[in-house]
């Protein structure tokens, strides 16, 4: 392999790799259960933090269950036949959560909603970024310095960065790439 294609391997592998990481992926119901009539979605929506580009994953199997995105009177009603968003069928299916905002899910199958398979979402905007601050210090008669993130974007900031910076992420590294086929 020569040098420039060692490197535009690299830069292919390192992109694909930042786009991946920055958002989550929920299996509905997980750990203990799956979409399916024993979780309690109630319980379990209460444990999870979701962030705009994050994706649930409903894992269930297809001859007995679906997943219907309906409105919010689609889910009072459970009822998915006039509120319907859209609908997923094949037992392992992942829902994108692109924006901020409330998003709800019912089975489509009789009954299965009223007997628990409905689930409600709320979705948050990723948390801004601040970069990192130089704190300084005397100690011992010598300034110490560090440079430390403020706990407001800690792990989780760091996880759901700005779409946007993904996005000029990727293309530098495609300009990069570009480059390097050039030269
Ligand atoms: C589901 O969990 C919620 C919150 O923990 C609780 O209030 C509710 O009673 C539970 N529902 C059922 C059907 O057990
Ligand atoms: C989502 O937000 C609504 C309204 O703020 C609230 O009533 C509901 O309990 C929230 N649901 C979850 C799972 O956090
Ligand atoms: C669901 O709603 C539709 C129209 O809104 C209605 O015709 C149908 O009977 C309802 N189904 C159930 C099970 O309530
Ligand atoms: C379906 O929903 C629309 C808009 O929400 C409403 O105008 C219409 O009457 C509904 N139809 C039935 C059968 O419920
Ligand atoms: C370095 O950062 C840590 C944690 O953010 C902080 O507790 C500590 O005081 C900092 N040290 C200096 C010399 O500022």
């Amino acid at each position: 392999m020569t040098a420039h294609r060692a490197l535009l391997l690299v830069t292919v592998v390192t992109a694909t790799l930042l786009g991946t990481a920055l958002g989550a992926s929920y299996t509905v119901g997980a750990p203990d259960g799956s979409w399916d009539l024993k979780t309690n979605y109630t319980q379990w929506a209460s444990g999870v933090r979701l962030y705009a580009g994050d994706q649930l994953r409903f894992q269930y199997s297809a001859a007995e269950h679906n997943v219907v995105e309906v409105t919010k009177s689609g889910y009072d009603a459970c009822n998915g036949s006039n509120n319907t968003v859209a609908t997923y069928q094949t037992g392992n299916d992942a829902v994108p959560l692109a924006a901020a905002g409330t998003r709800y899910f019912i089975c489509g199958v009789s009954g299965h909603c009223a007997a628990g398979m409905k689930l409600q979402v709320n979705v948050s905007s990723p948390p801004v970024s601040s970069p990192p601050q130089q704190q300084c210090r005397w100690k011992g008669g010598k300034r110490r310095c560090n440079w430390s993130v403020s706990p407001s974007s800690s792990a989780s900031a760091a996880v759901h960065a700005d779409r946007s910076t993904v996005l000029w992420l990727r293309l530098a590294a495609v300009l990069a790439a570009g480059l390097v086929l050039l030269s």
